[in-house]
């Protein structure tokens, strides 16, 4: 890329661009001057070398836990497990007190230590670069250990959880557990359904996907409503004991409009009556939904119903 292209490059889509690398997340620790733990959450680990053992993270030169980081004797990078989301977001919010109420150990540089971690490596610093509005820690392993429980995945400005691949097959091929639902947008407008014994209202849903040919299934209840969609994108899955749930997200591709849609129609965003809607997991998906839409950057969720940012009921 010239010169005079580099300088057209837009900062957001070039973040977004850059989003689209699936990583794990980690906690970049270090004591202060004053002895004070400080911390950071930081997608841009990587490990470098075996011999001598180097990891690198990179840190903004604008952070507020900078010259702690440089000025230290080294660093400990926290791998986090998949149910630390909670923990991750309270790092990446700078001048919140961060290790209140959070259990800690250090190994030989000083640095925390997060229980509950996936792997942690203590290092010493083994050379800083400056590197445009970052810098890169360069670390030397002094120590470090690791587990096999689930790490934290993110991708694409979400957090998503690498352990559902072989929930997803288990839940493929277990009959009878699995409720497809789908997200289906329109113009500011969200479908909805509603339920005709209880009035309630809820998302079309099925215990299968289907074609439009099948009357039960979720496209097969859309297509005799008049609605034709696609369904690219997984935008949810958890599982609730053995019950799994997977939304989609739909695509509107036609809409029949001489159909009787009595039980389905499209709800302005603004105009949704939250309190017919009886399941707060999908209260909370539509809220994110909606959001993320306005902000035109979608994420996907991907965990289970607990750790997710789905809420139990
Ligand atoms: C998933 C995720 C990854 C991040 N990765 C980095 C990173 O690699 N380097 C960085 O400097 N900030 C990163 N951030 C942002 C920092 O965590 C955030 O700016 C934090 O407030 C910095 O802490 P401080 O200003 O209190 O020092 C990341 C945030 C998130 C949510």
């Amino acid at each position: 890329m010239t010169d005079n292209k580099a300088a057209e490059i837009d900062a957001r889509d070039l973040r977004r661009a850059f989003g689209n690398f699936a990583t794990g997340v980690t906690i970049v620790t270090t004591l202060d001057e004053a002895g004070l733990p400080c911390g950071f959450t930081a997608n841009s680990f990587t490990s470098v070398s075996i011999d001598p053992p180097l990891l690198l993270v990179n840190i903004a030169k604008s952070a507020f836990g900078r010259d702690a980081f440089t000025g230290s004797r080294g660093f400990a990078v926290n791998i986090l497990a998949a149910e630390q989301r909670e923990l991750s977001n309270r790092f990446a919010r700078a001048g919140t007190d961060k290790f209140a109420n959070q259990d800690w150990h250090s190994a030989i540089t000083g640095s925390p230590i997060i229980d509950a971690v996936v792997a942690w490596f203590d290092c010493e610093h083994f050379e800083q670069v400056d590197a445009g509005d970052h810098i890169i820690l360069i670390g030397r392993v002094l120590k470090y250990d690791y587990n096999t429980h689930a790490p934290l995945g993110f991708c694409r400005g979400a957090y998503v959880s690498f352990g559902l691949t072989p929930n997803m097959l288990q839940l493929v091929s277990t009959p009878g557990s699995l409720r497809v639902a789908a997200i289906i947008e329109s113009d500011g407008k969200i479908l909805l359904e509603r339920n005709p014994e209880n009035g309630q209202l809820l998302l079309p849903a099925s215990n299968r996907v289907g074609d439009a040919a099948t009357g039960d299934s979720l496209l097969g209840k859309l297509a005799s409503a008049g609605i034709e969609v696609d369904l690219p994108f997984i935008y949810a899955a958890y599982h609730e004991k053995t019950q799994r749930f997977v939304y989609y997200l739909g695509e509107l591709l036609s809409i029949n409009d001489a159909v009787e849609t009595r039980t389905m129609r499209f709800y302005e965003f603004d105009n949704i009556t939250w309190e017919e809607i009886n399941d707060s997991a999908v209260i909370a998906m539509l809220e994110r939904f909606i959001r993320e839409k306005r902000l035109g950057n979608y994420s996907v969720y991907i965990g289970d119903r607990e750790q997710g940012e789905v809420h139990p009921a």
